[in-house]
């Protein structure tokens, strides 16, 4: 039975007073919801939020790291320094990293096994563009990016894994996949999973789904067989519009 897993990724918004706020707001309305929760803010803002949701049924995320431990690498955020924050996740190839920063799939592998061999759980994004999805190479382009983004992994280390499928040209866009299209996306995740691996490892893996995640469509998206969360983006930075997401079974 997958648990299904909300998480807020707050980009590069909020402050630390503000993600206070935020926090303190989130964890009085989360307190008895039955989904796993997870909230990521910016690396500047974590110890403040942390100490808010310390102790509550809220876990944090970072949403990248280096792909190294320490060492020469000016602007980097070390595995080793998101563990000493007591870390519980943290998020690997976003398609806004992917994009903007031009992170490849033997890249974000080396992050990913680097987060694992740290104990850390990691939420692969994976999904296409416009411009893939119109020349109608979604399955190839999923399949490129989770076979480069777990590759060397063992069937053990799936257990610390979440996939998000993020199909680019539905965030921030207002634009969502319908919940048949995602669906359908995620159902062919779950049978690469198992061909990388084996049918408990897909049957056990929790795949999110992301882009304009919103309370008025989380019900709809939630309620298909193979959609087992959400990881919401601008949503989740108000608490008016993230409280209803995480709490849409109550
Ligand atoms: P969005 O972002 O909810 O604002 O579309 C999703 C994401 O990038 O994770």
């Amino acid at each position: 039975m997958r648990r299904s897993y909300i998480a807020g990724n707050w980009k590069m918004n909020m402050t630390a007073s503000e993600g206070v706020v935020l926090a303190k707001e989130l964890v009085a309305a989360a307190a008895g919801c039955t989904a796993k929760v997870l909230i990521a803010p910016p690396f500047t803002t974590i110890p403040a939020v942390r100490e808010v949701v310390k102790g509550t049924n809220i876990r944090i995320g970072a949403q990248n790291m280096s792909d190294s431990e320490s060492g020469a690498h000016t602007g980097e955020i070390s595995v080793l320094m998101l563990k000493d924050l007591g870390l519980d996740a943290v998020i690997l190839g976003h398609s806004e990293r992917r994009m903007i920063y031009g992170e490849k799939d033997a890249f974000i592998n080396r992050k990913v096994k680097l987060a694992l061999a740290h104990d850390l759980e990691v939420i692969l994004c994976v999904g296409e563009t416009l411009e893939e999805r119109e020349a109608g190479t979604v399955e190839e382009v999923v399949k490129t990016q989770l076979v480069g983004g777990l590759e060397g992994l063992s069937k053990e280390d799936m257990k610390q894994v979440v996939i998000a499928y993020e199909p680019v040209w539905a965030i921030g866009t207002g634009k969502t996949a319908t919940p048949e299209d995602a669906d359908n996306v995620h159902a062919y995740i779950r049978a690469e999973i198992e061909k990388l691996f084996d049918k408990e490892a897909a049957d056990d893996v929790i795949i999110q789904y992301g882009g304009s995640v919103k309370p008025g469509n989380v019900k709809e998206l939630m309620a298909k067989e193979n959609i087992d969360g959400a990881l919401v983006g601008g949503a989740s930075l108000k608490s008016e519009l993230f409280i209803p997401i995480v709490t849409y079974d109550l």
